[in-house]
């Protein structure tokens, strides 16, 4: 098939908030024991941080790291997991049926995070908790001192605030499996009351409520309306957590995951606008997308992986990724891009060795998965603003969301450097696709990069045995003329053009 893009350098959909290359740390698992945290790995630093895996972090280019849950968020003590560490307890988390050591903590992950360079996005449990926790562990994270929390924390050690600007009112509280879970009634309470407390303490905090836990939700779009209907007026945002997998052998529909996004986006947007507008309220709510991913949660619920037994952190969720997996995450980023207007803060989950992007081996390697390479060259070339991108293309059928063009599309454009970009998915799982991309309005005259990934395995993987069986490649067919471009796309392939 042949296909047809676009790009209008007038016509930006939005500025790109660089919070969209969020990612996320959950106490799950070995994300961050064995993960970022192993003191006596080779790479440790004196606080026990594996220097290898902060290398990874920042040249997979995530930005705000939403912590610490997450499920294990809503039976979370804070004050557990600071000051001196041989006096943290160890305590039982029921989410994952696992122990937590506290070793690793708030001022422990906020020096993680400098090490990165990435922005703190940090969860209060109002699961088993409420208002006073979460006052008192702002208190503790901002106040500058001079009062009995923020002096608690300079003598832990961090004489300067946290100063953290976004906090999540909890974690997917419309999930059954959610320790505490409620009704949206009954949350939306809650959550309100708590953000208007937070606000008058700090009325510039940037505040997420609750969403849903995915689209296929039996109460999804009530939930948000009777949510924002409490919270609307004190809140910034609204949460959207999608997973995508295969199932049954259907690749096709897998392939068009975004779908699914989209319209998972569209109907948060609409439900929010709807609660604004009978209010009467010029304010309009953000999404952010905090927890979003491919995870083969089927397959995890049929093992018994999350046992009976009390382990320190056990491997859990570590999805080792396909090429076709890394396709569909760089086809919901774009996705995310392309709804970068409302969409303005977004949560990779997660970030190491639980659904993640980077593994690691006690005392070896760390690694990059397939879905690290769409990730980190989207994080790096999609700057400026996102284009409105016209995609002429062939559809085909697929028996999970309909009908689904076979090329996906998103352009941007950087004012400041003058250079654009285009991302591009082809779904066809046999045919390459010619594309030509009109970016004549962009003024580029070369290609500086164009890079894919693809496989004659669309399930080929990177494992700790053979960590670089799969990557990117250049693709060599990319040619500009008179600013138009014209690139061959391999079956199951996402490709990216950097145009200067
Ligand atoms: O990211 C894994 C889990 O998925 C999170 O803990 C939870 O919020 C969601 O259900």
């Amino acid at each position: 098939p042949t296909a047809h893009v676009e790009l209008d350098r007038r016509s930006v959909i939005a500025p790109i908030n660089r919070r969209l290359f969020g990612s996320f740390v959950e106490h799950l698992g070995r994300c961050v024991y064995d993960g970022i945290y192993e003191p006596g790995h080779p790479t440790a630093d004196a606080d026990g941080f594996r220097r290898d895996v902060v290398d990874l972090v920042k040249e997979l280019g995530s930005t705000t790291i939403r912590y610490p849950g997450g499920n294990f968020v809503s039976g979370f003590r804070w004050e557990d997991s600071v000051g001196p560490r041989d006096k943290r307890p160890v305590r039982r988390d029921l989410a994952w049926h696992s122990l937590e050591t506290n070793q690793v903590g708030l001022d422990e992950f906020a020096r993680w995070l400098k090490l990165t360079g990435s922005e703190l996005m940090l969860a209060v449990n109002l699961g088993t908790r409420g208002i006073e926790a979460a006052l008192d562990l702002l208190e503790y994270a901002n106040h500058p001192s001079g009062t009995a929390l923020s002096d608690e924390r300079i003598a832990n050690g961090t004489p300067e605030p946290h100063d953290i600007r976004m906090w999540c009112l909890g974690n997917e509280m419309d999930g059954p499996w959610q320790t505490g879970y409620m009704t949206a009634d009954d949350y939306g309470k809650l959550a309100a009351r708590t953000a208007a407390a937070m606000k008058m303490a700090d009325k510039d905090l940037e505040l997420v409520v609750c969403g849903s836990s995915g689209s296929g939700m039996p109460t999804f779009g009530e939930w948000e309306r009777v949510v924002l209907e409490h919270a609307y007026d004190n809140v910034d945002y609204v949460s959207c957590h999608a997973y995508y997998q295969e199932r049954g052998g259907d690749l096709g529909s897998f392939l068009a995951s975004a779908l699914d996004m989209q319209y998972f986006i569209d109907t948060v947007v609409a439900t929010a606008d709807h609660v604004g507008d009978r209010r009467k309220s010029k304010k309009r709510i953000m999404l952010s997308f905090d927890e979003w991913n491919i995870w083969y949660l089927d397959e995890h619920q049929a093992s018994d992986e999350v046992g009976d037994q009390w382990r320190v952190a056990p491997r859990q969720l570590e999805d080792v990724y396909s090429v076709a997996d890394a396709v569909v995450l760089g086809d919901l980023l774009m996705t995310l891009l392309r709804n970068c207007d409302r969409v303005t803060a977004a949560s990779l989950a997660q970030l190491v060795n639980v659904i993640a992007p980077i593994m690691t081996e006690p005392g070896g390697d760390a690694w990059r998965q397939t879905t690290f390479f769409p990730f980190s060259v989207t994080s790096r070339l999609a700057r400026g603003a996102a284009l409105q991108t016209r995609v002429t293309s062939e559809t085909y059928e697929t028996a999970v969301h309909g009908e689904a063009a076979l090329l996906d599309a998103l352009g941007t454009f950087d004012d400041e450097t003058g250079t654009g970009a285009v991302f591009l998915v082809n779904r066809s799982t046999t045919e390459s696709q010619t594309v030509t991309v009109d970016a004549r309005s962009l003024g580029a005259s070369r290609i500086a990069e164009a890079v894919t990934l693809a496989d004659a395995d669309p399930y080929a993987k990177n494992t700790l045995a053979d960590q670089n069986r799969v990557g990117l490649a250049p693709n060599a067919s990319a040619e500009i003329a008179d600013g138009v471009v014209t690139v061959v796309l391999p079956p199951v392939s996402w490709t990216a053009l950097s145009l200067a």
